[in-house]
């Protein structure tokens, strides 16, 4: 049995489908989303897999209660993979957000994991074995400007896992981060469509400058050249399901791996902060140019 949380649209419900029509029948998905009034398109696309592997149940990670109901309501609490997916962001200069909506950030992408891992752990450990799979983000790796919240709650989420992947394997259970870099989901038109509505109470106009005029373009270009499609994404976690000895961190987009390497390649910092400064603020031009080269190398016409 495997649960994902946040399947009401995105990396979410292309993996409970996928997992849902595996030619093996291997799996019986539990496809989790807050609100079931969102649960058309995931019928839709599970198609004849409803009712058969796949089924649809109440879950939002904010809340004990829900939590609690799902496993005891549908699983007796035996669940052999658990995919943490669900997952808010948030842009913007630090100034403009509220300490309530960065606790929101914080609530979902870190507290939100810890509680479904809590109540899914005991039943793991008593049958020592289980998977846990965690949607992260290669921004868990690597801070990315006026990304602050948002990377520094995967950037939690990977510091608590990390520490307990070490204690769990005692139970033959593994955990799993998987780090997309961008993906053409809802993800990011929520954050725009929130950022349309913002008029950046607090800051300066020099910081709302930086953030429309330089961060917001190269974003989008950065989505438009690197983005990778949600089935995609979805294809690598259900590799990492399907492995015995699941690997500790899997980047499922090369084009992303030479940023992140940055941060290994010297251990000061100094490299991996001044590079995305100058690219963002000194060498925009060139920035945008290696962007239309990656595009062009990597449009499949070759
Ligand atoms: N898109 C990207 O560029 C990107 C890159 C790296 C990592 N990721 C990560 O990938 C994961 C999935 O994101 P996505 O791109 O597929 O975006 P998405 O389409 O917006 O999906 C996010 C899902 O999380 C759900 N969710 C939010 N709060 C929840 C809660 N309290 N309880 C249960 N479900 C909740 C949403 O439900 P509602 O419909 O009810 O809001 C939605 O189903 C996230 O963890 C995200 O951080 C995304």
């Amino acid at each position: 049995t495997v649960l994902i949380t946040g399947c009401s649209s995105g990396i979410g419900l292309q993996l409970a489908v996928q997992l849902a029509h595996d030619p093996r029948q291997r799996y019986q998905v539990i496809a989790t989303m807050r609100d079931l009034k969102k649960k058309e398109e995931l019928e839709a696309a599970a198609g004849k897999a409803l009712g058969q592997t796949l089924t649809v149940a109440q879950l939002d990670v904010c809340r004990d209660e829900s939590v609690a109901a799902c496993l005891s309501g549908h699983l007796g609490g035996e669940v052999d993979v658990l995919v943490n997916n669900a997952g808010i962001g948030q842009i913007g200069p630090i100034e403009s957000i509220s300490l309530d909506e960065m606790q929101k950030v914080f609530e979902t992408n870190f507290f939100g994991v810890v509680r479904t891992i809590k109540a899914i752990l005991p039943g793991m450990k008593q049958r020592r074995s289980g998977h846990i799979v965690v949607v992260s983000s290669v921004m868990g790796l690597q801070g990315v400007v006026f990304n602050d919240l948002y990377a520094a709650s995967k950037f939690a989420i990977e510091g608590f896992c990390e520490s307990l992947a070490v204690q769990l394997l005692q139970f033959n259970i593994f955990i799993s981060m998987v780090e997309p870099g961008p993906v053409n989901t809802k993800f990011e038109a929520k954050l725009m469509d929130e950022i349309s509505r913002s008029e950046f109470p607090g800051t300066d106009l020099d910081t709302i400058h930086y953030f429309k005029d330089i961060y917001l373009p190269a974003s989008r270009e950065i989505f438009m050249t690197m983005g990778q499609s949600p089935q995609t994404v979805a294809q690598a976690i259900a590799h990492v399901i399907d492995l015995e000895q699941p690997p500790f961190r899997t980047q499922t987009n090369l084009l992303y791996t030479p940023l992140t390497a940055l941060k290994y390649a010297d251990p000061s910092g100094t490299l991996s902060v001044r590079t995305f400064y100058r690219l963002l603020f000194n060498y925009g031009a060139l920035f945008r140019l290696s962007l239309c080269c990656l595009r062009c190398v990597t449009c499949n016409c070759f």
